[in-house]
């Protein structure tokens, strides 16, 4: 039906930022449901949707329409030869039903008769309208039909009469000419029924009443953006639900409806309702439809979001609004629909500041700036944990395990560890020191960089030691290799050294990795014959859809491809089978491509959002695929209690 604020033109955007923008979500509440659409098409999508309006015309659509998941029972109608209620009901009239003509209230009100000119419907479907709801209530009153019935039937109504009424899109006024679509017959058509797996509750009650009380993953907000009222454009099709013979008043046969004014709907109580519905909002993620010339500004409400936000989580999105509505207002030109999406942090009390380990290996890819996301949605308690594309082991050294393995392709990586292992911390130190002494190694001496690079290469038994040192002088500290596995990484003149934070990081480090078992193999090969329940493995390979530098082939050791994931994916399906418990970090969708195979995989399992911090929300017009999408997937549910700390 026609709605204020209806988003029945963007349902292919909110599905798709839904998918990209709340992994893992299953259910949904649409608390400002009004015609029901985004409710409906987010049921058929497979959400478990929970609707809810505070107008009772839009909670009996809601209820009739995506409320039920199989055809209502209409047997005990058949003996008074009705098989398609639908049918029966369309083709009523006056004299069969016995209903008498001075209790139709849209009749004795909305048409014109000798004691009434307003001119919203037709005669005919106006007493249509009467008999028809009439029925349905008596069908309920004698048992003849039941909730679902009630409602479903009462939802083809309520959906059939919007084809017939005399008004230019809301019932605030009616045409003072008949137009087409009133002498059209009302016909009620049969709502679309979508199955579930589980009841899809809907309600009829205020957010602040009733958003404490529900609880999903997603909470869908489309409030008034104006303080134009709902109930004074919809009163008609308020009271055809109702039908409470109310009293009415003016030219337009108003129903009374003070003290009914939503909070969304004044500017000086927006913000504080905003406010409220985020912070009591039991969900995950929070996705608001607004747009840029609402009650609430864009500064604010993005203020606001962020205030209720896990860093770096909040997008907005903006589609210009020509883009989407077909009726285009002369005054549209820079209006601007938006999206606001975040996924919610945890209460401030669950979130105490967790010091992690940083790794002084400064590895492209390391996961330093998300441990506070990761580490909490690991086993509490693991026996043995194995890093398996462990890189910089960021992760491992601050992963608590009884006993920890690593691994790595890179061998030259491994060897690093290795000989840091051998020594007591304070040596390792002191002949990183030496090396830097000897080599006269600082930010600006590139010779004397060269000459360790040459040193190094040349030598018959290299020092991983060395390489570590030459790794902490070279562009962006990074091991690379050529072909003849020379490391070849230029000068990181300026800006790379063995500086202080990384001494720090070091003294830290060396203990914590002394009791490590290090391998270097493709994963493949890689003996884990003895993992068992109660152990852990988690895998950060390269990503097939983003390129890094350790992932193009190019560096002396071979590339990671599609049919590697494929490899990995089956590796991590057979350690589920046995009980290990796994974690996989990856790249679902970047730069518009999405990791097909791995969506796949992950319907398995458990999905969850990894949010990288960036100093502004971004603001999208075109793809909101744009977003690149980290993610973790775990074969075990979450199991933290929301205890992630900011990063
Ligand atoms: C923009 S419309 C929703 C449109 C809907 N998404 C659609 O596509 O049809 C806003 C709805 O919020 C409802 N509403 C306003 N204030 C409310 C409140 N405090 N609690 C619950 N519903 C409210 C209105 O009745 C109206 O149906």
């Amino acid at each position: 039906m026609r709605y204020i604020g209806s988003k029945a033109g963007l349902l292919d955007e909110l599905t798709q930022i839904l998918s990209t923008h709340c992994p893992g979500a299953h259910s949904v509440i649409d608390i400002f449901a009004g015609s029901g659409v985004v409710t409906q098409r987010l049921k058929k999508e497979g959400y478990l949707v929970t609707g809810n309006d505070c107008l009772y015309f839009s909670y009996c659509i809601l209820r009739g329409t995506s409320g039920i998941s199989k055809m209502p029972d209409f047997s005990k109608l058949t003996p008074f030869g009705i098989d398609d209620p639908i049918d029966y009901l369309n083709h009523l009239t006056l004299t069969q039903s016995g209903i008498d003509l001075k209790s139709c209230f849209i009749y004795q009100n909305y048409t014109t008769t000798d004691t009434c000119s307003r001119m919203y419907f037709q005669p005919e479907n106006a007493l249509k309208i009467d008999l028809v709801r009439q029925t349905i209530g008596q069908w309920k009153d004698k048992g003849l039909i039941d909730e679902d019935g009630y409602y479903y039937l009462l939802a083809a109504l309520l959906e059939a009469v919007p084809y017939v009424a005399n008004i230019a899109g809301v019932y605030a006024a009616y045409l003072k000419y008949w137009e087409h679509r009133s002498f059209r017959p009302l016909t009620l058509k049969a709502p679309e029924i979508i199955s579930s797996s589980a009841a899809c509750p809907m309600y009829n009650e205020d957010v602040d009443e009733l958003l404490p009380k529900l609880s999903a993953d997603v909470l869908y907000s489309d409030s008034p953006y104006n303080t134009r009222e709902y109930l004074p454009n919809y009163h008609i099709l308020e009271t055809i639900a109702r039908y409470d013979n109310p009293v009415i008043y003016g030219v337009t046969g108003m129903r009374e409806h003070k003290g009914q004014r939503s909070a969304f709907c004044s500017k000086k109580t927006v913000k504080a309702a905003f406010e409220r519905m985020i912070s009591e909002a039991n969900v995950r993620y929070i996705v608001i439809s607004y747009n840029n010339e609402g009650l609430i500004s864009t500064k604010e409400l993005t203020a606001l979001c962020r205030k209720y936000a896990l860093p770096g989580s909040l997008d907005v999105i903006q589609i210009p609004y020509r883009r989407y509505k077909s009726r285009i207002p002369n005054e549209s030109e820079g209006l601007l629909e938006q999206i606001y999406v975040f996924e919610k942090k945890g209460k401030e009390e669950e979130t105490p500041k967790i010091h992690y380990l940083k790794s002084p290996m400064n590895y492209v890819g390391g996961k330093y700036r998300v441990l506070s996301q990761l580490i909490p949605l690991f086993p509490e308690k693991i026996d043995t944990f194995v890093d398996l594309f462990a890189g910089g082991l960021d992760v491992a050294v601050n992963v608590n395990a009884k006993k920890t393995i690593v691994n790595d392709v890179n061998s030259f990586l491994i060897e690093i560890y290795e000989a840091f292992q051998k020594e007591k911390p304070e040596k390792v130190l002191a002949k990183i020191d030496t090396i830097i002494d000897t080599w006269h190694l600082s930010k600006e001496n590139r010779e004397g960089y060269l000459a360790l690079r040459a040193h190094y290469n040349e030598s018959t038994e290299r020092d991983p030691i060395e390489l570590y040192v030459l790794m902490c002088y070279s562009f962006n500290y990074q091991l690379r290799f050529n072909n003849a596995h020379a490391f070849n990484n230029p000068f990181g003149r300026g800006r790379s050294s063995f500086n202080d934070a990384m001494r720090r990081n070091m003294e830290a480090f060396l203990p914590k990795i002394a009791d490590f078992e290090f391998h270097s193999q493709d994963f493949r090969t890689l003996d884990l014959s003895m993992l068992k329940k109660g152990d852990f493995i988690y895998c950060d390979p390269p990503y097939t859809i983003t390129t890094g530098y350790y992932n193009d082939g190019k560096r002396g050791f071979s590339g990671w491809s599609k049919k590697d994931d494929l490899a990995l994916f089956d590796f991590l399906r057979e350690l589920d089978r046995r009980g290990v418990k796994f974690a996989l970090s990856n790249v679902l969708v970047h730069k518009g491509v999405e990791n097909e195979p791995l969506k796949d995989f992950a319907k398995d399992f458990h999905l969850h959002r990894i949010w990288r911090s960036y100093a502004n929300a971004s603001y999208h017009a075109k793809s909101t695929l744009s977003r690149t999408v980290e993610v973790l997937v775990t074969n075990y549910p979450d199991n933290s209690t929301g205890n992630r700390s900011d990063d």
